[in-house]
């Protein structure tokens, strides 16, 4: 096969790189890989389905040599120095017209500095987000890819072919200009780091607040998987649930230490949103609540001086009969109201960074195969075909109907966990989010005359336009 012409090469065959190139091979085009690890190589051509065109190499001049023109160049390593590393690698092997795609989650600036250093020597550079884990690579992931258009089209047949799809539609599509698709990807994980929190906090309302056991749980999240809840992550959660632990008796679930790893795009999403002015409170808490796990060991000591006997009422709260529904549509709520706030940050995004982001196409692609993808997409996608400049979900009819439906239960919930010190604090974020979005005034004006007593800062008064100062406490 040496003389093969290759239509698609992968730079790193880790477990994304490897499943995301036997997909392209599966939907009929050849494609070659390239891992210095020789183990890497052989596994790859041995997992090929059979009648596949595949090969893997390990350098990167034989994977180069064998491409078609234009070649099509995936680069799947951990994000960082290493993609500048092949990057440099690979540029004494390709010619003009090449192009180069970032695959991994890649942090939405330095996109935008690779692709400014590779335009002028005639290489197309493109981000693309790709979500769906091993599975979602192998079998159809969503993908985001962003930027250059002279390379999305080149790439285009083969990331349609290998996307998932949802009413016949392949979930990818052109997230916008610049480092559009890695930006889109960033929220993405700020999102899906949201709805895993609420998650949990549900999870602990359920079980150690209102004593559910995991063969319960399991049923559950099943049957809420089977309604509005639908989901990628309510379908997991409820298999989570039923796993047995292989080294003892117990549910594996329960033998997890619970210190929450990251890789860093959760945090990225609130620092961005922090340095845009976006709120979004309920990815933040998430961050948060991740940081504050890691502290094991100071929060046993905590545990022990602040509640040496678990507090006797704690149950009280959760003997409620509706506190199941409750749980159920309060965690429908603060998960819509986790992809407003995403949403409404890649909107500040797209008119403030130039990214030009159709947010329609966005919701579009996240329905089937990402992390996110859940049945809540397609309102969320209807919603944007009315109006794409929607600056927020909440201020569309339909969705504030399906919130304001279901906003008490989520007021129940939050507060029935903050009376029996339940830390829920993703819920009740999307809460003081939801409060403070639909309150025509909010208590700031206090915080004006503050600032201007306190610093001369000025404020502005709501019947004269222009900015005014008081020399508060005088007459
Ligand atoms: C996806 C996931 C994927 C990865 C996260 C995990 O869309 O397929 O988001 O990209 O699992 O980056 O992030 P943490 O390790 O930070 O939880």
């Amino acid at each position: 096969m040496t003389n093969q012409q290759f239509d698609f090469g992968m730079v790193g065959l880790g477990v994304m790189g490897r499943n995301l190139l036997l997909n392209v091979a599966d939907h009929g085009f050849k494609a070659i890989g390239f891992d210095k690890d020789p183990g890497k190589t052989t596994d790859f051509e041995k997992s090929a389905s059979p009648g596949t065109i595949v090969k893997g190499v390990n350098t990167l001049q034989e994977m180069v040599s064998q491409l078609s023109v234009p070649r099509r160049i995936m680069i799947l390593v951990p994000a960082g120095k290493p993609v500048d590393d092949v990057i440099e690698s690979l540029l004494p092997l390709v010619n003009e017209g090449d192009i180069i795609i970032d695959g991994g989650n890649t942090y939405y600036t330095d996109t935008l500095r690779r692709y400014q250093y590779l335009q002028p020597k005639g290489i197309h550079f493109i981000g693309v987000g790709v979500s769906g884990g091993e599975e979602g690579a192998r079998f159809g992931p969503s993908m985001m890819p962003g930027g250059d258009l002279v390379a999305w089209e080149h790439l285009k047949p083969i990331l349609e072919s290998i996307a998932a799809k949802v009413n016949g539609e392949p979930c990818v599509d052109y997230m916008g200009k610049g480092a559009a698709g890695h930006f889109v990807k960033m929220v993405h994980n700020g999102i899906e780091y949201s709805i895993m929190q609420l998650i949990c906090e549900v999870y602990d309302i359920l079980h150690r607040g209102a004593g559910l056991t995991n063969e319960e749980l399991h049923r559950l999240f099943t049957k809420w998987n089977e309604g509005d809840l639908k989901s990628y992550l309510i379908e997991i959660t409820a298999e989570i649930f039923s796993q047995k632990d292989n080294k003892t008796d117990a549910f594996l679930v329960d033998m997890i230490l619970d210190k929450a790893g990251s890789k860093g795009t959760g945090k990225w999403t609130s620092q961005i949103a922090m340095d845009m002015g976006v709120a979004i409170p309920s990815i933040d808490m998430a961050v948060t609540m991740r940081n504050i796990s890691s502290l094991k060991t100071e929060r046993e000591t905590a545990a022990e001086l602040h509640h040496p006997q678990q507090n006797q009422a704690f149950n009280t709260f959760f003997r409620d009969d509706s506190l199941v529904e409750n749980c159920r549509k309060g965690l429908y709520t603060a998960i819509i109201l986790s992809y407003v706030q995403g949403m409404a940050m890649l909107h500040t995004a797209s008119k403030d960074l130039d990214m030009e982001i159709p947010l329609d196409n966005a919701v579009k692609v996240w329905r089937g195969g990402c992390i996110i993808r859940s049945t809540l997409l397609e309102s969320f996608y209807n919603a944007y075909q009315k109006n794409p400049e929607t600056p927020n979900l909440l201020l569309d009819s339909s969705i504030s109907e399906l919130v304001k439906n279901n906003i008490g239960s989520l007021r129940q919930i939050a507060a029935a966990s903050a009376l029996a010190g339940v830390p829920a604090g993703a819920l009740m974020n999307a809460l003081a989010y939801y409060d403070a979005y639909t309150t025509a005034r909010l208590p700031l004006n206090l915080l004006q005359a503050q600032r201007d007593f306190f610093g001369a800062h000025t404020y502005e008064r709501i019947d004269q336009e222009g900015k005014f100062h008081t020399q508060w406490g005088k007459a």
